[in-house]
């Protein structure tokens, strides 16, 4: 059962607090998230692992405010970080350095230094040119450095082309194909300066079925049974992230299914599993509240116009996502499609395109759910509207995360050299 629900009346709830309340206090556009939601949905993902040597980072990226990192390091999580800025927001929220992993394609030295410097547990490299400055970076500071190599096991998840990693022809990872990977691993474990730390695959995000991860995993496990075979080290096996959530219906990631593949795959064979997820965690325990302002009768169909919008909510637009759209009280019957948009001034700025909606009324406040993931960590300012609100209900409670910044906060860091 997701924490988000619909109570007897139908009122859209998180736990016991109607989210209607939450839109009162705070205002609208806001992100409302069930705390004990993310928790129960990571220990759900450790569970289905259960028997396994596993760690599990939590891919920071798909929601990082300090409360929910907090939350979730308290549960015992690590993290996934791709920037110095999340490595400074872990370290903000309780995370120990040795619990997280570094992962990206492009980090630059004084991040790779500052990642060593705080004691980094992992760092995945994806290119012979970062292996080149970890050394270096590493050597001058005296240590060693941690460091996996993800490799590219040129597999297509079968997930929206912007959010797949998989395939040879993306930027990431190192190609298994033609021993390239295996001989960039031999190279680590005879570099002074490195700690060969083990091997990383991670194929893409939104995987909604789960034969790609198969044959990504079986390609990552030969090559480390063959670099084992060799007397090389391969402490750790990192499976990324990528499960994919249900975006049309109420049911949970199929978590089971998914650790009954990697338990199938890789019991017994003596290696640390490393996992990276993100949405499956966040996206179900979250919701974007937006509040109706206007309804247009357009040509042949209503527009609901919100207050909410694309520089709140970018996934529509930038992915074709879809995201449930629902009245917050009790829905009624649908009465036609409609398109629900934002009063951001670009036909693109959508939540919802060709909807089979009910009747809605100005001012009528709608929930747009699956939004804790990629949600407010993609949120911009464009147009100059501040970005929403960000709070979470646990035990009971609910807790601001992040207020609205003013429009004076927004231009205060710029200047007007023709003032
Ligand atoms: N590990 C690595 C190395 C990644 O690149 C990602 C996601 C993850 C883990 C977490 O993947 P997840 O479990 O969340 O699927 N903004 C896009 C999604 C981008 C995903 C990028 N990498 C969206 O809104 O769909």
């Amino acid at each position: 059962m997701r924490h988000i629900h619909r109570n007897s009346a139908g009122e859209l709830m998180i736990s016991d607090l109607p989210v209607a309340l939450l839109a009162e206090q705070f205002g609208t556009p806001l992100y409302v998230y069930s705390g004990d939601g993310f928790a129960a949905y990571y220990h759900a993902f450790c569970d289905a692992l259960a028997g396994l040597d596993t760690v599990v980072h939590y891919a920071l990226k798909a929601n990082s405010s300090l409360g929910i990192l907090a939350l979730l390091g308290r549960e015992g999580a690590g993290a996934d970080i791709v920037s110095g800025g999340e490595l400074q927001r872990c370290l903000a929220a309780g995370i120990t350095a040795n619990k997280i992993v570094f992962s990206g394609v492009g980090k630059s030295d004084d991040e790779i230094r500052q990642a060593l410097a705080a004691g980094i547990g992992q760092i995945n490299a994806e290119s012979e040119a970062e292996l080149r400055h970890i050394s270096a970076i590493a050597s001058e500071m005296g240590i060693t450095a941690p460091v996996a190599l993800r490799v590219n096991v040129n597999v297509d998840p079968g997930s929206h082309a912007k959010i797949s990693t998989g395939q040879r022809s993306t930027k990431f990872g190192i190609p298994v194909a033609d021993g390239e990977a295996a001989s960039l691993y031999r190279q680590i474990a005879a570099d002074p300066a490195i700690r060969p730390a083990g091997l990383a695959v991670h194929i893409g995000s939104q995987l909604t079925n789960l034969a790609p991860f198969e044959a990504a995993y079986l390609e990552l496990l030969e090559l480390a049974d063959s670099l084992r075979a060799e007397g090389l080290e391969v402490p750790v096996l990192d499976l990324g992230g990528g499960l994919g959530v249900d975006y049309h219906g109420d049911g949970q990631p199929d978590f089971a299914a998914y650790g009954a593949l990697v338990t199938r795959i890789f019991s017994n064979r003596g290696y640390r599993l490393g996992f990276e997820p993100g949405r499956a965690i966040a996206a179900d325990n979250g919701l974007l509240l937006t509040r109706t302002h206007y309804i247009k009768q357009g040509e042949d169909k209503r527009f609901i116009i919100v207050d909410g919008a694309m520089n709140d909510l970018i996934r529509p637009t930038l992915y074709e996502a879809f995201h449930r759209i629902e009245p917050v009280l009790r829905p009624s019957k649908a009465s036609g499609l409609a398109d629900i948009v934002g009063p951001v001034c670009e036909t693109g700025d959508y939540l919802g395109e060709g909807r089979d909606m009910p009747e809605i009324q100005e001012g009528e406040l709608l929930a747009v759910f699956s939004a804790g993931a990629y949600g407010a960590v993609m949120m911009s300012t464009y147009n100059t509207r501040p970005e929403a609100a960000e709070v979470i209900v646990y035990q009971g409670k609910a807790h601001l995360l992040r207020r609205r910044r003013t429009v004076e906060e927004l231009l205060a860091c710029e200047e007007n050299p023709f003032a």
